[in-house]
């Protein structure tokens, strides 16, 4: 089969990557790619989020499957321009990405399917605003309510903070979503979805903030691990029974049926397991961290979800191996980062063992040499026996990468490693259901 990949980063290499390794996948092809995802296959540079665009030239390519990385094209209505044309597509049409295009949308579905996820309120001005801060009290979390590249969010003991942030949405003419704070330890569950059937991936852990020890601003993700020795048994059924099947009989219900992955991003916290958010696409950079470990043929697969046969695909089938992605980011970033340096030592990094380098913000100069090219820059993936080779091995490889400015969380996996991650008793039960409510007029 040949398969078109659709977008710029670390999670479509680590795509790349994986169809590459299907007996079944033939010929890959990417758009616009990245340095990492030329090495492996031929790019095309067309606008990945016209839905045109990708539509002519999965036809031109005669792919029998078209993969929709990032969220921004499957917003666009990229998937609705692929099947329009015939073609089979992983991933949600506009209509059922609006699950994390819209955080009042998502909220509202999971109200509907009665998913447990943060009491919330919508504010679209500074006085609803401040109303709905005052509701929940402190830490205050504040949601841009539109796509925001996971840098929307603000989680903060500071009203003033807290406030300054909804302004800066209003001022643009958008709207917030506000919500009580989720205490507990955060998990990432990639659910395949074909429609009507569900199935879930290994559960993965993300870092979401800059610095170690989970300070400074969020940013997309600054490493990951997989599996999570610490989690309650019966999590993934629990995240399949109450949050994804109920998802995708709701979206169904609606008309809009949601094919490709449902990420739900999960608190575990005293009161229960609770959605912090969904996203409609594959994590980055958990998905490098989770594909590493996946032997299941990933082309089989996804076709299978694009064609709504996800009851006949095969079992998971997963390596024993722990999987670490150490993002390495440019100087400034999550601000406005620096681009444009030399990257070094990449191949020495793919010489150790267990150890591959998945390209995010990268591309090649005029002499063909690669530089950085995004705030998230690349990430170090290396599989080993337990957590914690496996972190020496990432660590090993992320020292031999040469970036001016380059900065790396030193702490990916670390507590886990230690035993220090603790989850609250709550015998996998969920409590109660949560629902929207809109903020006063
Ligand atoms: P989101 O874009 O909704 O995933 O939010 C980004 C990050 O903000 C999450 O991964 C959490 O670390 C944090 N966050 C979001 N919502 C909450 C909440 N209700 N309580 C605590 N932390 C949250
Ligand atoms: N790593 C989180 C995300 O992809 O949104």
């Amino acid at each position: 089969m040949k398969v078109l990949v659709i977008g710029p980063g670390g999670r479509e290499h680590a795509i790349v990557r994986s169809l590459l390794a299907d007996p079944n996948v033939s010929e890959v092809h990417a758009a616009p790619g990245n340095a990492g995802i030329g090495k492996l296959v031929p790019t095309h540079a067309i606008d990945a989020n016209d839905p045109d665009a990708v539509a002519a030239l999965a036809a031109k390519l005669t792919v029998d499957l078209v993969v929709v990385g990032p969220e921004a094209p499957l917003a666009a209505g990229v998937s609705d321009a692929v099947r329009a044309a015939g073609i089979p597509v992983f991933g949600p049409s506009k209509a059922a990405a609006q699950l994390e295009a819209s955080k009042a949308f998502a909220k509202q579905v999971m109200a509907e399917a009665g998913v447990p996820t943060a009491m919330a309120r919508v504010a679209s001005n500074a006085e609803e605003a401040a109303d709905a801060l005052d509701t929940f009290g402190a830490p205050y979390v504040v949601k841009d309510d539109g796509l925001a590249a996971g840098k929307g969010v603000v989680v903060t003991n500071n009203r003033d903070e807290a406030l300054a942030h909804a302004q800066t949405c209003f001022d643009v003419g958008g709207s917030v979503v506000i919500e009580e704070f989720l205490d507990g330890p955060e998990v990432s569950v990639f659910v395949l979805c074909d429609g009507r059937n569900t199935v879930a991936l290994s559960p993965a852990q993300d870092f979401k903030r800059i610095y170690d020890n989970d300070e400074g601003p969020n940013t997309g993700g600054m490493g990951a691990y997989t599996p999570l020795e610490w989690a309650p048994e019966g999590l993934v059924q629990e995240v399949i029974d109450r949050v994804a099947q109920p998802t995708v009989n709701e979206m169904a219900h609606r008309g809009t049926p949601f094919v490709g992955v449902l990420f739900v991003g999960l608190a575990l916290t005293k009161r229960g397991t609770r959605v912090i958010e969904f996203n409609v696409r594959f994590g980055d950079p958990e998905t490098q961290a989770v594909l590493a470990r996946l032997k299941t043929p990933l082309g089989s697969l996804l076709l299978a979800a694009a064609k709504g046969e996800l009851d006949k695909a095969e079992e998971l089938r997963w390596s024993k191996d722990t999987a670490v992605a150490v993002v390495v980011a440019s100087e400034n970033y999550p601000d406005t980062p620096r681009t444009g340096d030399r990257i070094r030592g990449l191949k020495k990094v793919d010489e150790l063992e267990g150890v591959h380098v998945i390209h995010a913000g990268t591309k090649l100069d005029e002499e063909g040499k690669v530089v950085s090219a995004g705030g998230r820059v690349l990430a170090v993936v290396a599989l080993g026996t337990d957590l914690v080779e496996a972190r020496e091995r990432a660590y090993d490889g992320v020292e031999l990468v040469q970036l001016e400015g380059g900065q790396f969380r030193t702490d990916i996996g670390r507590k886990a490693a230690r035993g220090e991650i603790k989850v609250a008793a709550t015998n996998g039960s969920v409590t109660g259901t949560l629902p929207v409510t809109k903020a006063k007029a």
